[in-house]
């Protein structure tokens, strides 16, 4: 889909994020997950807004963003840390209002805020990192989690949940917002199958070696 598109498209639901870092051993169903490589510090670090969110060219309520839920598949193969962006002022739980709010960011190439970002990231080696794709980049509050740290030495794994614009502008984005990192492969998930990547999640893990 491209820009005009989905500014045509209108209304939606605000992100009740809950900013935690967390460790998690068990999937949804209680079942052992994975881990990490051993070796790896692995940070988990997402964006996700539900509410009333494109689906199949109409809306669609979601009670968890889509990338809330691609994460929850990361969380539980890898049992990593996970840090969840809170913005400062949430996004609207409507659509059309995110839209706008969202050109008006880009226009003023803003770095909203973020609740409690972390003090320091030094203990983590690599970072998988996920949002949506809006307006074919990524949010600009990624920017400024992704401005705020020194990456040097750390390796970042983007991916991105999206309509039709796939991983959009995300790695030229992060490559230049993350002094000092490398950016490893990203995955694209497509939004309407958020709730059944859990395999292509795992997969993407397996083929970067963040899972054994
Ligand atoms: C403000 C806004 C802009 C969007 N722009 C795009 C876009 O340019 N390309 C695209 O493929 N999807 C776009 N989408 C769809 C989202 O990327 C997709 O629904 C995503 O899975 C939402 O993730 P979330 O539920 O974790 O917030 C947009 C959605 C919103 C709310």
């Amino acid at each position: 889909m491209d820009r005009s598109a989905f500014l045509r498209l209108s209304a939606a639901a605000a992100a009740s994020v809950t900013l935690a870092c967390a460790r998690s051993s068990r999937n949804a169903h209680g079942a052992a997950s994975g881990s990490a490589r051993a070796g790896r510090k692995v940070l988990l670090v997402f964006f996700s807004r539900a509410g009333e969110n494109y689906f199949h060219g109409g809306r669609k309520l979601l009670k968890v963003g889509n990338t809330e839920v691609a994460s929850g598949f990361v969380r539980d193969a890898l049992s990593c840390d996970v840090f969840e962006i809170q913005p400062v002022e949430p996004y609207s739980d409507r659509y059309d209002p995110t839209v706008e709010r969202n050109v008006r960011e880009q226009n003023e190439n803003a770095r909203p805020g973020i609740i409690d970002l972390p003090a320091s990231i030094a203990a983590y080696d690599t970072v998988v990192i996920g949002s949506p794709i809006w307006n074919v980049r990524v949010p600009r509050i990624m920017l400024t989690f992704a401005e705020h740290f020194d990456f040097s030495g750390k390796t970042i794994y983007p991916f991105t949940t999206h309509a039709m614009s796939g991983l959009g502008h995300a790695v030229e984005e992060y490559e230049a917002a993350c002094r000092g990192a490398t950016i490893g492969k990203a995955l694209a998930i497509q939004c309407e199958e958020a709730e059944k990547s859990r395999p292509e999640v795992e997969a993407w893990l397996r083929s970067i070696e963040l899972l054994a």
